[in-house]
């Protein structure tokens, strides 16, 4: 059981919440994309938050808000705590914005505690790839590895990324100052929720994790012939839509028929979109997962045959953009066990658990040893405005947060 002030702070996290969520690109739901105007809003209102709890706050040059609780020692390594504040269309409150919360709660309940390490509360400023159709550009540039050529690719409205950079008042030529130096860095830890249905399953409130499952995110492209609605017949027709539903159906099916297998098409567009004329371009996106990466890499041959059968089948040209691909990772052994331990040690049972959702943690692997703690998601909703989390849970987190970073401190001295 939590504290009178762990639950406090829990309460305050929850509110913290639902302030942030006001800052969207929408007025009547939670859209917050990368380098959004609202998205200055919640550097002013969390940069505060930042400051009361003790975090000295910078925004580094790819827009990720950073607070650092000094060491002991000012030579001391830095211990990263994150996650981000950037949200997919029409989202729920806590996606991201909870693990940064929490990290800034931490620190609070340290209550200027000085430990054997430093530790900077990281806010990414984009993970989910929605504006610029790339993820994890926040966390690839403080791990050394954003890709420049990303900068000149041009959201919906045609705007850069270099462009969205400067509008923000950022240097596109400084990306590089936000990679931190792997010499310097003990690890990384990121809270977030499970947002799956498994920790609710088993009546858990956390969870660690051990595997982050792989993905790759395609775009596909069907060709046909637009036509007269009304006086092109049946079986001359090339309806670019059908076939790319067709094809839908093919990606639900192959997914039900292999196990752990995960594949969405989660957007799609016909043009020329007027009622009276049949579709001569479609285009969807692909997202396939799985926790073997070749099996993942399997099922996207077997599905880009499929929709190679149907284009031939239907006289429809097909187009395939490999947008993204990220491997599986597994978590750091060690920090993962020592983050299970203190998850006992407030009281809690953490399940052992793989995520099937992609997460900030999966690129700062490539800088420095990192776990996660999962905190229990209700009805498993995630990516939906009805995502929520319980006050108790986000106690349990906290509790067990501050154990983590206080058996980390115990293990250097
Ligand atoms: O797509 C994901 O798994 C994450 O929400 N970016
Ligand atoms: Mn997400
Ligand atoms: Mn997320």
């Amino acid at each position: 059981m939590a504290s009178a002030s762990t639950n406090l702070l829990a309460d305050e996290i929850l509110a913290r919440c639902d302030v942030l969520a006001r800052f969207s690109e929408k007025p009547d739901r939670l859209t917050r994309t990368f380098l959004a105007a609202p998205m200055k809003q919640v550097h002013e209102v969390l940069g505060a938050w930042m400051r009361d709890a003790g975090l000295t706050v910078r925004l580094d040059a790819i827009g990720n808000l950073i607070g650092h609780y000094p060491a002991k020692h000012a030579s001391a390594p830095v211990f990263l705590i994150g996650s981000h504040l950037d949200t997919v269309p029409d989202a729920g409150k806590y996606d991201g914005i909870l693990g940064v919360l929490l990290g800034v709660a931490t620190i609070q309940r340290l209550a200027g505690e000085r430990l054997p390490f430093a530790v900077d509360v990281l806010a990414f400023s984009e993970e989910e790839g929605v504006r610029y159709r790339a993820s994890y550009l926040g966390s690839s540039a403080v791990c050394g590895c954003f890709d420049r050529e990303l900068l000149k690719r041009v959201d919906a409205d045609g705007i850069s990324m270099a462009t969205a950079l400067r509008d923000f008042g950022l240097d596109p030529d400084r990306i590089h100052t936000a990679a931190y130096p792997r010499e310097r860095v003990l690890g990384y830890l990121e809270a977030h929720i499970e947002q799956g249905p498994v920790l609710e399953e088993k009546h858990l409130a956390l969870g660690v994790v051990e595997a982050i499952v792989g993905q790759s995110r395609l775009w596909l492209e069907f060709e046909g012939k637009a036509g007269h609605a009304g006086t092109q017949p049946m079986e001359l027709r090339r309806d670019a839509l059908a076939a790319a539903a067709e094809f839908v159906v093919a990606v639900e099916h192959s997914a039900q028929h292999t196990a752990g297998l995960r594949a969405t098409v989660g957007a799609i567009s016909a043009l020329p979109g007027a009622v009276n004329v049949v579709p001569g371009l479609a285009r969807l996106s692909l997202d396939v997962r799985h926790a073997d990466d070749a099996v993942r890499e399997r099922a996207i041959e077997t599905l880009l045959a499929e929709a190679n059968r149907i284009g031939m089948k239907r006289g429809i040209a097909v187009r395939v953009e490999r947008a993204e691909q990220l491997g599986s990772v597994s978590t750091d052994v060690r920090l993962t066990n020592i983050l299970a331990s203190a998850a006992q040690s407030v009281g809690q049972t953490p399940l052992r658990m793989v995520s099937g959702a992609g997460h900030d943690a999966a690129i700062m692997a490539r800088l420095t040893p990192m776990t996660m703690l999962f905190v229990r998601s209700p009805g498993g909703i995630s990516h939906h405005p009805d995502e929520s989390v319980l006050r108790d849970d986000v106690a349990a987190a906290l509790d067990g947060m501050v154990a983590f970073l206080h058996r980390l401190a115990g293990e250097m001295t």
